[in-house]
C-alpha cells in the first residue's frame, strides 16, 4: 500500500512500508517464546498472577529498554556493534561499548542454534498432526520424534536453510517481504485457533485460568521467571531490535512503535494461552505439563477433535511461522555487521553464520537422544546449557548494559534528539526508568539466577 515512504540516508537501508518496522519487530518478538513458552510457564506458575507480573515487567523493563535499543540503532543506522560504538563515541565515551554489540551477535547465533532445532520439531509436527499414526499415544509420538538424530537434523537443516535464503535476499527483498507475508498469516491462524478453542474447548475455564490471579503460587521465582520471559519474548538484550531499529525511517515515533510492538507481543502471548488452555481443560489434560504442553498434550487433543487433522497442522504451521520470523532477527545483526564492514557479501555472511549456527545446533539435536545424559553447564545437557548461557546470562547482561549505557553514559541531548516527536513528559519518564528502574530490576534477576 504505502509504496514509497522510504528514504536513503548515507546509502543505508530503510524499511519501505510505514508499518514494516512494527511488523518486523513484532515478527522478531512473537515466536516460540509466546506460543510455546508463555502458555506453559503461565501453566506452571499459577496462571493469572504470572500474567499480571509479566505485564508489569513488560512495562517497567521491556518497554524502556526497547526504546533505548531502537533509539541507539536508528541514530547510527548501523549494525549493533557499530551503533553502540557510534553512540558511545558521540557521547565522549570509550568505543569499547561496542562489546555490548558483540555480546549480542554471539547470543543471536547461540539462540538460533537451538531455536532452530525446536522450530524444526514444529515443522515436523505439521505433518504429524495431519497424518497421526493410529494406536500411538502423543507421548510415544514425541519420543519417536526426539529419539531420532537424523530426523531432528533433517528438520533443523530445513529451518536453517530457510533463514539463510531469506536473509541473503536482503533487508527489503528478504526480511521485509517475508514479514509482510508471514505476520498477517500468523494473526489469521491465531484467530482461527482462538475460535476453535471457543467451539471445541472449555473457554470459560481457560479465561479464568489466565486472568484470575492466584497469588498463593507467587514467590520470588515467579517474578524472576516472568522477567526472564518478558526479556526473551521482546527479543531484547541481543541486538535484534537495535538492528531492526537501524532500518526504521526517521519520521517514525519510537515511543508509539515500541508500545505497539510490546502490545502485539503481549496480545499474541495471551491469545496463545486462550487458544491452548480451553482445549487442555476440555480434554482433561494437565495445564502445568511444562515444555511438552504443545507437543504432547495439545497433539493428543487434536487427534480426538473434530477436524483435528486440519486444525492441528494449522496450529503447528502457526508455531513454525512465528519461529521463522523470530529466527531471521537472530541472524540479521551479525550478517549486517559482516556486510557493513565489507568482510564478505551478504550471501556469504548469511551462509557462513547460518552454517555456524547449524553446526552448534547439532549438539542440541543430540541432547534429545545420544547426548541426553551428558552434562555441560552444571547438570544441564547441551541444549539447556546453551539456552541457559544465552537467555539467563548473555541477554540479561546485554539488556542491563544497554540500560546503563542509555541512562548514565549516553548524552541526554542525543537521546532527546532521536526521540523527536515524543512528548517531553514521556521522555522524562523514560529517562527515570532507564536510569533507575530497568537496570536494577534486571540486575536483581541476574544476581538471583547466579545464586540460585
Ligand atoms: N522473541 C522471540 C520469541 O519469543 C525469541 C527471540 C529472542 C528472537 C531474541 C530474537 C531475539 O520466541
Amino acid at each position: 500500500m504505502n509504496g514509497n515512504t522510504s528514504s536513503k540516508i548515507n546509502e543505508t537501508v530503510s524499511w519501505v512500508g510505514k508499518w514494516t518496522f512494527v511488523l518486523a519487530a513484532a515478527g522478531s518478538a512473537v515466536g516460540l517464546g509466546n506460543i510455546w513458552g508463555f502458555p506453559y510457564k503461565a501453566g506452571t506458575e499459577g496462571g493469572g498472577a504470572f500474567v499480571l507480573i509479566y505485564l508489569l515487567c513488560i512495562l517497567a523493563v521491556g518497554l524502556p529498554i526497547m526504546m533505548a535499543e531502537i533509539m541507539i540503532g536508528r541514530r547510527a543506522r548501523k549494525s549493533p556493534v557499530n551503533a553502540m560504538k557510534t553512540a558511545a563515541i558521540d557521547s565522549g565515551q570509550t568505543g569499547k561499548w561496542q562489546a555490548v554489540g558483540w555480546g549480542g551477535l554471539i547470543s543471536g547465533i547461540l539462540i538460533l542454534s537451538f531455536y532452530s532445532v525446536i522450530a524444526g520439531i514444529c515443522l515436523n509436527y505439521i505433518i504429524i498432526a495431519a497424518f497421526p499414526t493410529p494406536d500411538i499415544s502423543s507421548l510415544e509420538q514425541f519420543n519417536i520424534v526426539t529419539a531420532s538424530p537424523s530426523r531432528l537434523l533433517f528438520w533443523h537443516s530445513i529451518f536453517i536453510a530457510l533463514n539463510i535464503i531469506i536473509i541473503s535476499a536482503g533487508v527489503i527483498g528478504g526480511i521485509e517481504r517475508m514479514v509482510r507475508l508471514l505476520m498477517p498469516m500468523l494473526f489469521i491462524l491465531m484467530m482461527v485457533m482462538v475460535i476453535n478453542a471457543m467451539i471445541n474447548g472449555d473457554f470459560a475455564r481457560g479465561l479464568n485460568f489466565l486472568f484470575a490471579p492466584d497469588f498463593s503460587e507467587v514467590d520470588a521465582t515467579t517474578f524472576l521467571r516472568a522477567m526472564g520471559q518478558a526479556f526473551f519474548s521482546l527479543s531484547l538484550g541481543m541486538g535484534s531490535i537495535m538492528c531492526y531499529g537501524s532500518y526504521m525511517p526517521q519520521e517514525e515515533n519510537i515511543f508509539k512503535t515500541s508500545l505497539t510492538v510490546a502490545g502485539l507481543d503481549t496480545l499474541i502471548a495471551i491469545l496463545a494461552g486462550l487458544a491452548i488452555f480451553p482445549i487442555i481443560f476440555a480434554y482433561g489434560l494437565e495445564p502445568g505439563a511444562g515444555p511438552g504442553l504443545v507437543f504432547v498434550s495439545l497433539l493428543s487433543a487434536f487427534v480426538d477433535m473434530p477436524l483435528g487433522n486440519i486444525i492441528g497442522p494449522a496450529f503447528f504451521a502457526l508455531l513454525s511461522i512465528a519461529a521463522l520470523s523470530s529466527a531471521i532477527s537472530l541472524l540479521e545483526p551479525s550478517v549486517a555487521y559482516f556486510e557493513e564492514e565489507k568482510i564478505v557479501s551478504r550471501f556469504s555472511a548469511a551462509l557462513t553464520l547460518g552454517l555456524f549456527a547449524w553446526v552448534i545446533g547439532i549438539g542440541s539435536v543430540l541432547s534429545f537422544n545420544d547426548w541426553s545424559d551428558i552434562s555441560f553447564i552444571g547438570d544441564l545437557n547441551f541444549l539447556d546449557s546453551i539456552d541457559y548461557l544465552a537467555n539467563q546470562f548473555l541477554m540479561p547482561i546485554g539488556g542491563m548494559m544497554v540500560a546503563i549505557f542509555a541512562g548514565w553514559f549516553l548524552k541526554p541531548d542525543l537521546a532527546l534528539d532521536e526521540f523527536s516527536g515524543i512528548h517531553l513528559a514521556i521522555f522524562k519518564i523514560w529517562r527515570f526508568f532507564i536510569k533507575f528502574i530497568s537496570p536494577v530490576l534486571v540486575a536483581a534477576v541476574f544476581i538471583y539466577q547466579l545464586v540460585s
